[in-house]
């Protein structure tokens, strides 16, 4: 008896009882080598050659100071070897000059010897230093799990990491609302927080032209909310810039033809059923979409094409394409008369100005052409180059036709469903009984208005297989995924709510894929320790993530459980 405690007691001088560092997202492989090293006082993150690098080096060391990380998740304790002191992270980047673009290798290796010393990163690219640093910004907590004294150490471990899917995005629609640039900026930081690496901007759209184009200064001045509500040329090449630095592409937007009201503000004659009620002519309001035949309006359509495709340096644009209304377009007697004399559809005037663009897009300006899948889906073919943007059918839809997918179904990933309706004159809410009834499906046991009810949960984001009904003999593949910020109910003051932390449950996804190495399913059952644990550290890193759980489920693990975790 006397002899095991006098051997605890020694053991305690050699080792130390310590919280799991939780990572998110799970990188692909991590084996922890048990052992604690004490960042030194004068630890350097050295080897940044770089610019991004450079910065993002004294980016992370600034963080993890201030961070000064103590999980709130309680996990179960564990003790590890004293190892000794890391005094440097020490990064070697093969490629410092690839182009942030599709498919650049975003893998790393790091290595927090066992022993302390220098801790290594290395990558292929910058954009993998990138992603490295992040992760060994995860693995910096407070020492003994305490903010007082300040000292940080690192669990030791190897870990070697890469992304399952190369398009890790999230669209954010910034013409229903505005976000003011600060706020992009901060959703690109958590963003990379996340490891996700594309912003897609939907610039605009049928309520307002914020995007300020040097081809058409008409556009924006004409069709922004006001001139404070405007993405300038600096603003846009902050954006972009602020993107780079952090490994986030920014894929521009422009939807074409519908979704475009905002132009009939300065050109009129180039529209189509602007003039319109709403409703038997456009999915939302206000009705307009671009007449496909004007001549003046197809040069205009290829002025800011052009444009936006030498601004953005990303080879993938995205030329829109979705919710074409034709009965607005039969409305107008040329496309009649120009149906007639070819013997087409309306539909088919749409496939052919869609083709047109894509053309354009392809050979003219040298870009992949991302679509919304509308047009295929009602019948019209594209070339294979063409990136497909699921978010209706599944994406194996298109992987079968030989296209490659990004999937945004709207039934998982549209963050905005389930905040009820907002258009107006509405009496469907005035229900007589207070309860769902045969006569009342709508403001009780309904979607309440909204289209896409109910809210997704991040259990449901999680719960998304990829590769479900992707076949081998498919020629296209899925080349990730887009959670979709539509702003008719989102605006700069609940945006971070609104993304997080429900895009860190598809980042995980996006990163670590829906199966580990061995083919087992991620489940939310198993992410959840490490999910709740992010959540604050986001919070802690000035993201308004919305809360999950009471705190106290945190603190007390598996008092929360559905199922009594003692139960046989
Ligand atoms: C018009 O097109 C339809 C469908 O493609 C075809 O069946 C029909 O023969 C065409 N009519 C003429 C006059 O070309
Ligand atoms: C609710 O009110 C409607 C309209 O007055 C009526 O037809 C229906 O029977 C009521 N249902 C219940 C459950 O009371």
């Amino acid at each position: 008896m006397k002899f095991s405690i006098a051997a605890a007691a020694a053991a305690i001088l050699f080792a130390s009882v310590d919280a799991k560092t939780l990572l998110f997202p799970i990188p692909q492989s991590v084996s922890w080598t048990g052992s604690t090293n004490q960042l030194s006082n004068d630890f350097k993150i050295t080897g940044a050659k770089n610019v991004h690098v450079k910065d993002a080096a004294k980016r992370y060391n600034k963080l993890i100071h201030k961070e000064n990380w103590v999980q709130v998740q309680v996990t179960p304790k564990q003790t590890l070897k004293k190892g000794g002191y890391l005094s440097s992270l020490h990064i070697d980047v093969k490629n410092n000059n690839a182009k942030l673009d599709k498919g650049v290798d975003e893998s790393y290796v790091l290595e927090v010897p066992a022993k302390g010393g220098k801790a290594t990163l290395s990558a292929k690219t910058w954009v993998g230093a990138l992603r490295g640093l992040e992760t060994f910004s995860q693995l910096v907590q407070a020492k003994d799990g305490k903010k007082k004294g300040g000292k940080l150490v690192a669990h030791s471990a190897k870990i070697t990491d890469a992304p399952t899917f190369e398009h890790r995005g999230i669209l954010l629609d910034t013409s229903r609302n505005f976000y003011p640039v600060k706020d992009i900026l901060r959703t690109i930081d958590a963003q990379a927080f996340n490891k996700m690496n594309v912003l897609h901007w939907h610039a605009t759209d049928s309520q307002a032209w914020p995007f300020y184009f040097k081809s058409h200064p008409e556009l924006s001045e004409k069709g922004a909310y006001s001139e404070e509500e405007t993405y300038s040329s600096k603003d846009i090449k902050t954006i972009i810039k602020y993107g780079q630095s952090r490994g986030v592409r920014i894929i521009l937007e422009i939807d074409m033809p519908a979704h475009t009201a905002t132009i009939g503000e300065s050109h009129p004659d180039y529209m189509i059923c602007a003039d319109k009620f709403w409703a038997p002519f456009a999915a939302e309001p206000p009705a307009g979409q671009l007449n496909p035949l004007h001549k003046k309006a197809n040069k205009l359509v290829r002025d800011i094409v052009k444009e936006a495709t030498e601004t953005f340096p990303d080879s993938l644009y995205h030329t829109g394409g979705d919710e074409i209304n034709t009965a607005c377009w039969e409305l107008d007697a040329g496309i009649q008369k120009y149906t007639k004399q070819h013997n087409m559809t309306t539909k088919e005037v749409w496939f052919e100005w869609t083709t047109d663009l894509l053309k354009y897009v392809t050979k003219t300006l040298k870009k992949t052409p991302i679509i919304w899948e509308d047009p295929v889906r009602d019948g019209g073919r594209y070339p294979k180059n063409t990136v497909i943007q699921s978010w209706i059918d599944p994406p194996s839809t298109y992987t079968k036709m030989g296209h490659d997918v990004i999937v945004s179904n709207f039934d998982y990933f549209y963050l905005d469903c389930g905040h009820g309706g907002w258009v107006g004159n509405d009496n469907r809410y005035d229900s007589p009984n207070q309860t769902e009834s045969a006569t009342d499906v709508f403001n009780y046991g309904g979607g309440g208005g909204s289209w896409c009810a109910p809210f997704k949960t991040w259990q449901r984001i999680y719960s998304y297989d990829y590769t479900h009904g992707i076949d081998k003999s498919h020629k296209g593949k899925i080349l990730g995924g887009e959670l979709a910020m539509w702003s008719e109910q989102t605006g700069p003051t609940v945006i971070d709510p609104r993304l997080w932390p429900r895009s860190a449950a598809a980042a995980e996804t996006y990163w670590s894929g829906s199966y580990d190495k061995k083919g087992n399913r991620r489940t939310v059952k198993a992410v959840s320790e490490r999910f709740y644990d992010w959540v604050y550290r986001m919070q802690a890193r000035g993201i308004n993530a919305e809360p999950v759980q009471p705190k106290y489920c945190a603190t007390h693990p598996n008092a929360c459980d559905l199922n009594d975790p003692s139960a046989a």
